[in-house]
This record gives structure tokens, sequence and C-alpha cells, in this order.
């Protein structure tokens, strides 16, 4: 059995935390024989620390062997104490008739002083994934306020998008969704992210050549995909909590598995002609557990140029939008 790792893990009285938080525990995260101590951070709300009070109760009453410790508190500073992995979840959901961006002055300002406390406080080889909307650019905050930890540390969440796209593409194809391989998400996690669509293959075969209607991949597809959550919104009442919990699984679980390929948004660095300073999505492939290289090898054809243009020029309005939450150059 290795040492506990200490996974701090913001919002964790709320909906994702709630589907979230016994996954960890369970192994699924971090694997069979990784202990994890989880450090569970929420707001300085007395509706809210009652509530991670009655979540503990239920890690407790889960007996999960992996299971080494419950912190809980509102104080980031002890929250995220030496973390090894900094889950940043907390924050506002959209309600019906919003769009991420529409939350960004509420959120924002979460992601600069956890950026700071995370930077001051945090382990050594921490690593930060943030899942609160709208994430790319609530992830850019909190990296521009590190000094200690580089920006590759700073990952934002656009899994769950990716599998939207491999269960949309294995339904039209009829197929398994274990066939479906190698469809990865460009951009923002907004609407106008791009999931490309002429890379992926199913069963082997081009999923071009197996769908064998471009007008549906370059329409519908990217369209449910796109506005997925807005659905779910409208259908529930409230924000997709479970399969973003899932995700969030997978995000890390993909990280801390060398040779794993999946999307994921990070500092583009100009990658596939993304400004240099946003996040966006792409592809990665895992090196060591953590770390990670971009795969910029993928040919853009002129339709996916236009989609990856599209959602780099709403990625640099959120960056407008918040330029007085970035620190001056
Ligand atoms: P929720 O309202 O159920 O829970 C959010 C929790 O965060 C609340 O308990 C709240 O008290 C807490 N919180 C607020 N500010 C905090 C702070 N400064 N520190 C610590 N905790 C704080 O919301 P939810 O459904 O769990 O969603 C959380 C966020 O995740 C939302 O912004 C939502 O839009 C986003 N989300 C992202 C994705 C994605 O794919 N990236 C998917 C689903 C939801
Ligand atoms: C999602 O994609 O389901 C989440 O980002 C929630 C939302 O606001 O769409």
């Amino acid at each position: 059995m290795n040492a506990p790792i200490r996974v701090a893990v913001t919002g964790a009285a709320g909906q994702i935390g709630y589907s979230l938080l016994f996954r960890i525990a369970s192994g699924a995260m971090f694997g069979p024989d990784q202990p994890v101590i989880l450090q569970l951070i929420e707001a300085p709300i007395e509706k809210a620390l009652a509530a991670l009070g009655g979540v503990a109760m239920e890690l407790d009453d889960c007996a999960f062997p992996l299971l080494k410790g419950i912190v809980q508190t509102s104080d980031p500073a002890v929250g995220f104490k030496d973390a090894n992995w900094c889950l940043l979840v907390g924050a506002k959901p959209r309600g019906p008739g919003m769009e991420r961006a529409d939350l960004l002055k509420d959120n924002g300002k979460i992601f600069i002083a956890q950026g700071q406390v995370i930077d001051a406080v945090a382990a050594a080889d921490a690593r930060v994934a943030v899942v609160g909307n709208p994430a790319n650019t609530n992830c850019m905050i909190a990296a521009s306020q590190a000094k200690r930890l580089p920006p590759e540390r700073f990952t934002a969440m656009v899994r769950l998008d990716q599998n939207r796209a491999q269960t949309q593409l294995a339904k039209k194809a009829g197929a398994d969704l274990t066939e479906v391989k190698d469809i990865f998400i460009y951009g923002n996690h907004s609407p106008t992210m791009f999931p490309a669509f002429a890379h992926a293959t199913i069963g082997g075969k081009p999923a071009k050549a197996v769908i064998n209607d471009d007008a549906w991949l370059q329409g519908p597809f990217c369209e449910t995909v796109g506005k997925r959550g807005a659905a779910i919104i409208a259908a529930r009442g409230a924000s997709s909590a479970a399969s973003a919990a899932n995700a969030l699984v997978d995000h890390v679980r993909s990280l801390v598995t060398p040779g794993a390929i999946h999307s994921v948004a990070v500092k583009s660095n100009g990658h596939y002609g993304f400004d240099a300073n946003v996040w966006a999505g792409m592809p990665v492939r895992t090196t060591t557990p953590g770390s990670y290289e971009v795969i910029t090898s993928y040919a853009m054809d002129d339709f996916a140029k236009s989609k990856i243009a599209a959602t780099n020029k709403e990625l640099l309005e959120e960056r407008a939008f918040v330029a007085d939450m970035l620190p001056k150059a």
C-alpha cells in the first residue's frame, strides 16, 4: 500500500461533491492501492458547513478501506495544506437561460484567492483541476496567481464533453461505445467547443466514413455536444452533477495513468492556433503521473480551423472580461 495522498475538494457539500467524494474514497480516481485523505472545503456559510458535516458522516459510514482521514473546513489555507491534488468544484452553477460565461464575475473572484492559497500551501507536486464554470477562464485566473506552481499544473475539465461526444457518435453509428476512439474536444467548455470528429474512429475505421453524414457531424453532432449542459439544466432544473463528477474521476484518472490520451483544457502555448495565454481543450498524452504533453500532430481542415477560431475568440473575450482579475504584466 502507498502512503496516503491528500485530495482537496472545494464545493464538497454541493451536488457534484455528493457524487464525487464517494468515488474518490472508493479508489475510482487514484486506483485500488492508493489511500487518500480528503480535505473538504466549503463556503463559510452555516448551512453549507452543516451539510458538509453530514457528507463526512456518510463517508465514515461507508467504511472505505482507502479513506485515511477527512478534514472539514471553510478555511482554504487549512483545506489546501499539503494537498497533492486540488479539485476546484465550488462555484455557482448556471440556471436556465444563462450561459456559463454569465457566471464569470461571481465565480472568477473565487479563483483568485484559491490560486494564491494553493500556490502558498499545497504540496510541492500539487496538481489543480478546475470544474467550476466557466472552467477554462477560472483555471486561467487561478494559474495566473501562482508563482511557485507552473501553469501546466493547472488544468480545466472538458472530459464531460469528450464523454458526451463519444456517446453521441456511438449512438449515431449503432456501435458499442467502446468502439469509438480518438474523439477530442478543442477550446472552451461552452457551446463553441469543437469535438473534432475528423480524427475519431469507430471500430478502427474513420468515424466520418462509418457515419457517412458530414452535415450531421458538422451540425447536430457539434450542437448536441456543445449544448448538452443547457439541455440537462432544462430537463432536470439543475446542472449536471453525477456525469460531471464521473468526468472529473476520468480526467484525473487519465492524468495519473501514463500513456492515456484524453482531452484536457491546458495553457495553449499557441498550439492549434489558440492564443498562447488561454486555457483551451486539446488532446494530451499523460507522460508520468500528473504530467502530460500536448499532442500537436492532428491536422485541421478548413471547417475545423473555423471552429477553433470561433472558440478561441470566445476565450479571448472571456479573458478580456476578467482582465481586472489577472495580475498586471
Ligand atoms: P452546487 O451549487 O450544488 O455546489 C457548489 C458548492 O460550492 C456549494 O455547496 C457552495 O457552498 C460551494 N462553494 C461556493 N463558493 C465556494 C468557495 N469559495 N469555496 C468552497 N466552496 C464554495 O453546484 P454544483 O452543481 O456542484 O456545480 C459546481 C460548479 O461546477 C458550477 O460552477 C457548475 O457550473 C460547474 N460544472 C462544471 C462542469 C464542467 O464540465 N466543467 C460540469 C457540471 C458543473
Ligand atoms: C455542463 O456542461 O453540464 C456543466 O458545465 C453545467 C452547465 O452549466 O452546462
